[in-house]
């Protein structure tokens, strides 16, 4: 018989208490809410009773149960109040020593069978139990944020936590509607273990002005399907608290440069800019607290038209290639109402692009978002050839050929040679330099990177590249075109992986090589990064979907180009490439997909 949970105390009623407090009494269990002054307590009230009435407001809460809710829970200052409680979680900020404190004090004040628990994200739960008499009743309970919406609790247990008392907290989270993950005390456990090499690189690049604030978290909502941005997701989370598990996770975790704050971050804290929770991090907020960004003197000014930029005007495109994104290229050009000229290597090439554009846009009109007429109009604006000569009078060539430099090179040395001066030249290659292409022409000034996401149609995020050579005219040009095309163009450098890719391979190879570690299975990982941070897809899934060769060839690239240790290819990567498990394309690659 799983133990029963009538009184929890929550120490600390900030970002993370405040929304567990909630989590509990939602759950009709009574809560003893404890901070450390009047005026913090007061701070966490408010939270609280902000989170309900915008629960109420949206209509999952109703008002009597919010006042049922609210009723269940006493706010109290010091921990004397947490005399009768079965079970404390401790919410206060990251350092060992304040929690080894709080943890002595909870000891001498509750009552013999309680069980103590801690929130922390990147602490040793072990320092943390040996601090009281009851370290084999001392576990950690890691809640997301925020603590009432994220699905996750990563059970913490020591090496000296009872079997009963995991048992019991895994019951306890299932009362709570929680997936429980339970796992061993290991610096950021899983999902944070993944998570903040990701955001101290997000930040590394905002710090070196590779990209915007704005164009890194778009790339990655848009790239990746992830419900915010990195830098955003900082600022909820708390620069301070960021600082704090980066920090520790850098000593604990194997001193790996990766999770070494950027000292950017720093900087930021001890400037009093934490994030939302004081109004302003890397974003400005309506105030502090409060989720709504509000323009501030990094907001980029829409211009009044992209002219005003020096963009140049564009009618008329070329695409040249005859593959998965060069078609899909072609059909969003057309649709976007732009006269195409499809280059081919010869009219049975053509002919197979053209039945798959038709293809494509029928599925539109059968669903509805395209009419019969639309269709025609688009497949009427595309001229197929296969010679590159017909390129001379386009005002844009997207260049979408094999992803081979020697190729690439070869074809732009001929657009140099036929098309009209003016023209930008444009690659989609999403792992070569876009400046070795751009040096094969005598017009590196009008040479970008454009790259599309697969599949071109549908995703809605295209990088732009811009190299030490390319104008600012070609970029806005660039940036332009991708508006017409309903697309969000995010401006980045010439490195490798842009921006998406360089953030998003090396989190996929760190959860290969958790798994490599045994730490934890493929499951139990992917579950912690969907329902721990609301990711689409959990990294096995995404993996085996992207093709394990795929990854492992992207993910070396960026470890060949920027030499970071922690970027060298997992390999239990290396060996399922080898062994020729790639993914749901070959049958199998984390996952047996033959028997689903
Ligand atoms: N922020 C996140 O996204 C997140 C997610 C999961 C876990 N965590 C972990 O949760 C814990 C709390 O982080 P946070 O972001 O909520 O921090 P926070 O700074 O927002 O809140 C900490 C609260 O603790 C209070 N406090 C400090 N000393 C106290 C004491 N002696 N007694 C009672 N209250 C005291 C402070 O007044 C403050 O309200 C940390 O261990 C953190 O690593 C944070």
């Amino acid at each position: 018989m799983a133990r029963e949970f009538t009184s929890v105390g929550v120490v600390g009623l900030g970002t993370m208490g405040a929304g567990i407090v909630e989590v509990f009494a939602r759950n009709g269990i009574d809560v003893v809410a404890v901070e450390i002054s009047a005026a913090a307590l007061e701070r966490g009230r408010v939270t609280l009773t902000g989170s309900t009435d915008r629960a109420v407001a949206k209509g999952k809460l109703a008002e009597a149960d919010r006042d049922a809710l609210l009723s269940r829970v006493t706010f109290q200052v010091g921990l004397d109040a947490l005399h009768s409680v079965d079970l404390v979680i401790e919410a206060v900020p990251e350092h060992l020593d304040l929690k080894q404190r709080i943890f002595a004090e909870l000891d001498r004040v509750c009552k013999p069978e309680a069980i103590l628990a801690t929130n922390t994200s990147s602490l040793s739960v072990t320092e943390i139990s040996v601090a009281t008499t009851r370290p084999n009743q001392v576990i950690g309970i890691h809640f997301f944020n925020p603590a009432p919406v994220m699905k996750l609790v990563e059970v913490v247990r020591t090496v000296v936590t009872s079997a009963d008392v995991v048992a019991d907290v895994e019951a306890l989270c299932e009362r709570l509607g929680k997936v429980d993950v339970t796992i061993n005390d290991r610096a950021g456990f899983i999902a944070n273990a993944l998570l903040f090499g990701y955001l101290n690189h997000a930040v590394s690049m905002f710090e070196a002005r590779y990209a915007t604030r704005e164009d890194i978290d778009a790339a990655m909502k848009l790239g990746c399907g992830l419900p915010m941005g990195p830098l955003a997701l900082m600022d909820l989370i708390g620069l301070d608290t960021a600082y704090e598990i980066l920090d520790t996770m850098y000593r604990r975790g194997g001193r790996d440069r990766r999770h070494a704050p950027v000292p950017l971050i720093k900087q930021m804290v001890t400037a009093g800019l934490l994030g939302r929770k004081s109004g302003r991090g890397f974003y400005t907020y309506e105030r502090p607290g409060s989720p709504v960004v509000v323009p501030d003197e990094q907001t980029p000014v829409a211009s009044e038209s992209a002219l005003a930029d020096g963009a140049r005007g564009i009618a008329k495109v070329g695409v040249v290639g005859s593959g998965t994104m060069a078609t899909g290229i072609i059909e969003v050009f057309a649709k976007a109402g732009y006269e195409v000229v499809s280059v081919t290597r010869g009219a049975e090439k053509s002919a197979k692009v053209f039945e798959s554009v038709k293809t494509s846009l029928n599925k539109g009109v059968v669903r509805g978002k395209l009419s019969d007429a639309d269709r025609d109009a688009a497949l009427g604006r595309i001229n197929w050839s296969a010679t590159l000569e017909h390129l001379a009078d386009v005002d844009l060539v997207v260049e979408a050929v094999v992803e081979e430099l020697s190729v690439k090179k070869a074809l732009f040395a001929s657009l140099d040679e036929i098309c009209k001066p003016g023209v930008v030249l444009a690659t989609t290659t999403s792992s070569l330099p876009v400046i070795d292409v751009a040096m094969a022409t005598q017009r590196p000034a009008d040479v970008v990177g454009l790259h599309f996401f697969n599949p071109a149609p549908i995703m809605p995020l295209i990088e732009v590249v811009q190299t030490i050579r390319t104008s600012t005219e070609t970029t806005a040009t660039a940036k332009a075109v991708c508006a017409t095309l309903g697309k969000t163009g995010v401006v980045c450098g010439d490195r490798s992986g842009f921006i998406v890719n360089a953030l998003l391979f090396p989190y996929l190879n760190d959860a290969v090589k958790m798994l490599e570690a045994s730490y934890s299975t493929a499951d139990d990982i992917d579950y912690a990064m969907k329902l721990g941070c609301g990711y689409p897809m959990g990294p096995f899934e995404l993996l085996d979907v992207v093709g394990l060769d795929v990854s492992l060839a992207i993910q070396r690239e960026l470890y060949l180009e920027l030499r970071e240790p922690g970027f060298a290819p997992a390999p239990l990567l290396e060996h399922l490439v080898t062994a020729g498990y790639l993914g749901r394309k070959s049958g199998r690659g984390f996952r047996d997909h033959t028997r689903r």
